[in-house]
């Protein structure tokens, strides 16, 4: 039979339990799941607070909000994320500021972000793209020093580190995203974290059209809330997260291994010594651009499902250029050209590393030895 092995899976077993028990109760609405949820995933980061809500959008755009940025304020955000980190600072009517990031790491670059600070920045918003770690320690002292907040956009890192210390305990907030595709999902949904009671609070208020009796309204909210169904889901998700990252971790480690042959061709993921990397995504680089849609073609023709993340810079998408952005950041340039993501999830078997690993040494064979 014809294989096909895709690009991510969600491991849904005991949280059908879970869910059927929710359903079943009745309490299907936003209710004391919700709160449980909440306990158990600020008690795991090791925060004070956290409020669930929608989805991880939602999350950085109120994360934003309570944080007091606004009209005219300008946030600095890496050139190369999912578009949601810039567009949740759109939402508040401020504006991003893109930096460039790291090539080997694909995280926010601290010298470049050192000089787009400007007298309007208010505000850092560090992606742990793909799931290593930012250096936050260096965006905390640069922060502290020119008096600017960090956010962590952890949506893709859950249970990553540094330096020993979960992502998402660094900054003023932190938001999560618990999409279908990352390392624990609720369907949809998103995480608002912090050790600052106040900002918690206000995003609880926020989500819930502002309500601070019943049917009175101090402040213009929304619905933003998260479900029990999803709240007991995300429960069940969150207490296998470590067996599932450490799966992903082994993954890599063992395509690392099976791919070292290929170090003329391709990059492999990074992990630097003070990382834990959770490997949301496994991304390598094709060091010849030109031969990633041949590569990329070739393990789709053999069943290996991947993807590019992400094609376009930021400020090179059509909405960034609609709003007047224009040149910016070589390396996300750089990497939007040789990314190529490949299959890293929990429920890949060992035949099935090992196949990606062997399909790809072939493909990279095929494509990248002619002369073009
Ligand atoms: C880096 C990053 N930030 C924010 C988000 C937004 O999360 P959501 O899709 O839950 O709205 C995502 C989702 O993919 C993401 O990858």
């Amino acid at each position: 039979m014809f294989k096909r092995i895709k690009l991510f899976e969600p491991v849904i077993d005991d949280d059908v339990e879970a869910v059927v028990n929710v359903l079943r109760s009745g309490w299907i609405a936003h209710g004391p799941e919700v709160e449980l949820f909440e306990m158990e995933f600020a008690e795991y980061i090791g925060v004070s607070y956290a409020a669930a809500v929608a989805n991880g959008t939602i999350a950085l755009m109120l994360a934003l909000k309570v944080l007091g940025i606004g009209q005219g304020d300008e946030v600095l955000v890496p050139d190369y994320t999912f578009i949601a980190t810039a567009t949740a600072v759109l939402m508040v009517g401020a504006i991003p500021r893109f930096v460039d990031v790291e090539y080997t790491t694909f995280n926010i670059d601290i010298n470049d972000l050192q000089e787009k600070i400007t007298n309007r920045t208010k505000a850092i918003i560090a992606v742990h793209l793909f799931g290593h770690p930012a250096d936050v320690k260096a965006l905390q002292d640069i922060a502290k020093d020119r008096k600017l907040l960090l956010i962590e956009d952890a949506a893709q890192a859950h249970g990553a580190e540094a330096w020993n210390q979960k992502v998402g305990s660094f900054g003023d907030a932190a938001i999560f995203s618990f999409y279908a595709t990352k390392n624990m999902t609720t369907g949809e949904g998103g995480m608002v974290i912090s050790n600052n009671r106040n900002v918690i609070e206000k995003v609880k208020l926020l989500r819930n059209h502002g309500q601070v009796a019943r049917y009175v309204h101090a402040e213009l909210g929304g619905n933003y809330r998260m479900t029990s169904i999803q709240a007991a889901l995300g429960r069940v998700q969150l207490k296998k997260l470590d067996r599932l990252n450490n799966i992903r971790r082994n993954n890599a480690k063992k395509l690392n291994t099976r791919l070292s042959c290929l170090r003329e061709y391709i990059e492999l993921p990074y992990e630097l010594p003070w990382a834990k990397h959770v490997y949301h995504v496994y991304a390598i680089k094709i060091k010849r651009a030109e031969y990633r849609e041949c590569v990329q073609k070739c393990l789709d023709s053999n069943g290996v499902e991947t993807a590019i993340h992400y094609p376009l810079p930021l400020h090179l998408q059509p909405l960034f250029q609609s709003l007047g952005y224009h040149t910016c950041c070589e390396n996300a340039l750089k990497l939007s050209k040789c990314e190529l993501s490949l299959p890293i999830h929990p429920r890949l078997s060992n035949e099935d590393v090992e196949y990606i690993g062997t399909t790809l040494i072939s493909c990279i064979m095929d494509c990248c030895t002619i002369e073009r």
